[in-house]
C-alpha cells in the first residue's frame, strides 16, 4: 500500500519526465499484461511501431489545427547562443513559425551585457538579485541587448524568416526600493501589443529587447523573463516559453505531488496553479532562488491568462517541437487547472475510446465493447483529452436498486498504453470518485480481473460478490470470474 503521500499522485494530470533515450528502471512490474503491452513495439517492431507513428502524425495533425494563429512567446536565454545547437533551435522556431504560430522572440541579453560592462571595465551590482543600471552604465546594456537582437535577426534570415526589432515596450523607472535607488532598472509598464501584432499580421516575428522607454524618451534596463511574462499577457499567449540552460524546475521530493518518474528524471514535469502555489508557500526553502523565480513568473504568466508555460532546456536537440507537437514533454509544463483536460464524452469521441481500448481488449483485460455499446452509455463517459488528443477514459454507471441508485460502477477506464504511468488513470479514478460523491451516490463499485493492485492503492477494498447491488450480481459472469472492488465515497 502506498503511503499518503505517494497516493496523491493520482490527484493530478501528469506528464511523466525521462532522461531522453531512457525508460524509468522500474521495480518489479505490477501487471504481465501491462508491461506485455508496453513492450510491444520492441518485441513486435512493424505493425505496433507502424501504429505508433501513425498516432504520432494524427498527434501533429490535431496540434497544427489547435496552434494557427496562436500566439507563442519564446524567451531565450543569451548564453545558449554558443551552444552549437543553437542554430537547430532557431531553425525549430522558423518551422514553427512556419506551421501558421504567431512566434515573438524575447532574448535575454545577461550574458552580453556582463561581457560589454567587463569589456570597457564599468562595474556592475545586483540588488536582491536585480542588475542596478547606472547611467553609465546604460549605453553598454543597450549595445549587449541590441548585439543579441542583431544575431537573432542574422539567424532568422538565414532560415528565411523575418524578423522585427521594435519601441513597444512602455517602460518606467524601478525607482527607490528600500533606500536602493535602481537607477536606469525599469518595470514594464505597457506593452504596445496592436503594433506587434500588426507586424505579426505580415508574416513578421518580432524581437521584443530588454530595452524599454518612459514616456519621455528616457530608456531603461528590464529584466527579460518578467518582459516576456508582461508580451505574453498583453497578446493572450497560448503558450510562453522559458528556454534556458535547465531542462525544467527541479523535483521537490517532499512534494505530495512530487511523482515517481519526475523524482527519476530529477526535474517536475507539470505543475499546475495549485501545486506551483503549494510548492512556494509550503516549501520556500527546497528551490533555489532562480528555479523560484522562474515558478514565481510562470504562476503570474498563469493568472494573466497564458494557458501554459514550458521550463525547457535550450540545450537539447528538438526540444520546441517535442514540447509542441507531444503531449509528453521534456521540461517542466506549468498549467491553469489539475482538472482542465476532463470533459464528458460526446460520440465523436467514440473511435477514439474504442482505439485506446482494444490492445486491453485483445490481451483479456477488458471486456469487448463495440461502437453501440459505448454510445448507449455515453452520458456515463469521461474522457481524458490534451489538446484534443485522447489519451484515456472511464464512465460512472449509476446502479439502481429497490432504494433507488445509490451506488455507482466505474467501468471502462483505460489509458492509452503509449500515454500510461503519467498520473492518467488515477485522475480519471479520482474525478469519477468526485462525480459520484456530487451525485450524492454512497458506493462506488468496479470489477477487474487484472487491476486491483492498482484500485487498491487509490483507497479500494475487495468485497464479496453478494455485496453488489442485486440487479448487478445478476449480470455478474462466473466464467470471467472478476474480483469485485468497493469505495465508500
Ligand atoms: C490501470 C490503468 C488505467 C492505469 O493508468 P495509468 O495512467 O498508467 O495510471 P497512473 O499513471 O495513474 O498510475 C500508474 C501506476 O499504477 C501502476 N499500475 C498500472 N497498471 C497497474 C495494474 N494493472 N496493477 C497494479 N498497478 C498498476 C503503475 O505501475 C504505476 O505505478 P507507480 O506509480 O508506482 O509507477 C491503465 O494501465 C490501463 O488502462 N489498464 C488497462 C485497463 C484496465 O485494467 N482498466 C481497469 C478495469 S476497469
Amino acid at each position: 500500500m502506498k503511503t499518503v503521500k505517494q497516493s496523491r499522485r493520482h490527484e493530478s494530470a501528469k506528464r511523466t519526465n525521462q532522461p531522453a533515450g531512457k525508460a524509468p528502471a522500474k521495480a518489479a512490474p505490477k501487471t504481465s499484461v501491462k508491461a506485455t503491452l508496453k513492450a510491444a513495439p520492441k518485441a513486435a517492431p512493424s505493425p505496433a511501431r507502424a501504429e505508433g507513428s501513425i498516432q504520432a502524425i494524427r498527434e501533429v495533425f490535431g496540434y497544427l489545427r489547435r496552434y494557427n494563429n496562436q500566439v507563442f512567446v519564446i524567451k531565450i536565454e543569451d548564453a545558449l547562443m554558443g551552444l552549437p545547437l543553437f542554430s537547430l533551435l532557431v531553425r525549430d522556431i522558423v518551422l514553427l513559425h512556419q506551421t501558421g504560430i504567431r512566434i515573438v522572440l524575447v532574448p535575454g541579453a545577461k550574458t552580453s551585457i556582463d561581457t560589454m560592462l567587463e569589456r570597457y571595465k564599468v562595474k556592475s551590482k545586483a540588488v536582491g538579485g536585480v542588475r542596478l543600471t547606472t547611467a553609465e552604465a546604460m549605453p553598454l546594456v543597450k549595445l549587449g541587448a541590441s548585439n543579441i537582437s542583431n544575431a537573432l535577426l542574422s539567424l532568422l534570415s538565414e532560415n528565411e524568416a523575418h524578423g522585427v526589432v521594435g519601441n513597444w515596450v512602455r517602460a518606467r523607472a524601478m525607482g527607490v526600493l528600500k533606500g536602493v535607488d535602481y537607477q536606469r532598472t525599469g518595470r514594464v509598464e505597457k506593452i504596445n501589443d496592436d503594433l506587434m501584432r500588426g507586424m505579426m499580421d505580415d508574416g513578421l516575428i518580432p524581437i521584443v529587447s530588454n530595452i524599454g522607454w518612459n514616456s519621455v524618451g528616457q530608456d531603461y534596463n528590464l529584466n527579460s523573463s518578467e518582459l516576456a511574462v508582461a508580451v505574453a499577457q498583453a497578446l493572450r499567449a497560448t503558450k510562453l516559453f522559458f528556454v534556458g540552460s535547465q531542462p525544467g524546475i527541479p523535483v521537490v521530493k517532499e512534494c505530495p505531488f512530487a511523482e515517481s518518474g519526475e523524482i527519476r528524471s530529477g526535474y517536475f514535469s507539470n505543475l499546475d496553479r495549485r501545486e506551483g502555489e503549494a510548492l512556494l508557500k509550503d516549501f520556500p526553502k527546497a528551490l533555489a532562488p532562480a528555479a523560484r523565480e522562474q515558478v514565481a513568473l510562470a504562476l503570474r504568466a498563469l493568472e494573466g491568462g497564458v494557458e501554459r508555460v514550458h521550463v525547457v532546456s535550450g540545450a537539447r536537440d528538438g526540444i520546441l517541437l517535442q514540447e509542441v507537437f507531444s503531449s509528453a514533454g521534456q521540461g517542466t509544463m506549468f498549467y491553469q487547472d489539475g482538472y482542465d483536460h476532463i470533459h464528458p464524452a460526446q460520440s465523436a469521441d467514440i473511435p477514439e475510446i474504442l482505439r485506446i481500448m482494444q490492445p486491453y481488449v485483445d490481451a483479456g483485460v477488458l471486456v469487448q465493447r463495440g461502437p453501440a455499446d459505448i454510445a448507449r452509455d455515453l452520458e456515463h463517459y469521461t474522457v481524458y483529452k490534451i489538446d484534443d488528443v485522447l489519451h484515456g477514459c472511464g464512465a460512472l454507471k449509476p446502479l439502481t436498486d429497490k432504494k433507488g441508485p445509490g451506488a455507482a460502477e466505474l467501468l471502462a477506464l483505460v489509458v492509452d498504453p503509449a500515454y500510461a504511468d503519467r498520473g492518467t488513470g488515477g485522475k480519471i479514478v479520482n474525478y469519477l470518485l468526485q462525480k459520484a460523491r456530487k451525485a450524492g451516490l454512497r458506493k462506488v463499485f468496479l470489477l477487474t480481473t487484472q487491476t486491483s493492485d492498482f484500485f487498491l492503492r487509490l483507497g479500494f477494498k475487495e468485497v464479496s460478490v453478494s455485496q453488489l447491488p442485486p440487479a448487478r450480481k445478476r449480470s455478474w459472469n462466473p466464467a470471467r470470474n472478476s474480483k469485485v472492488l468497493m469505495k465508500t465515497v
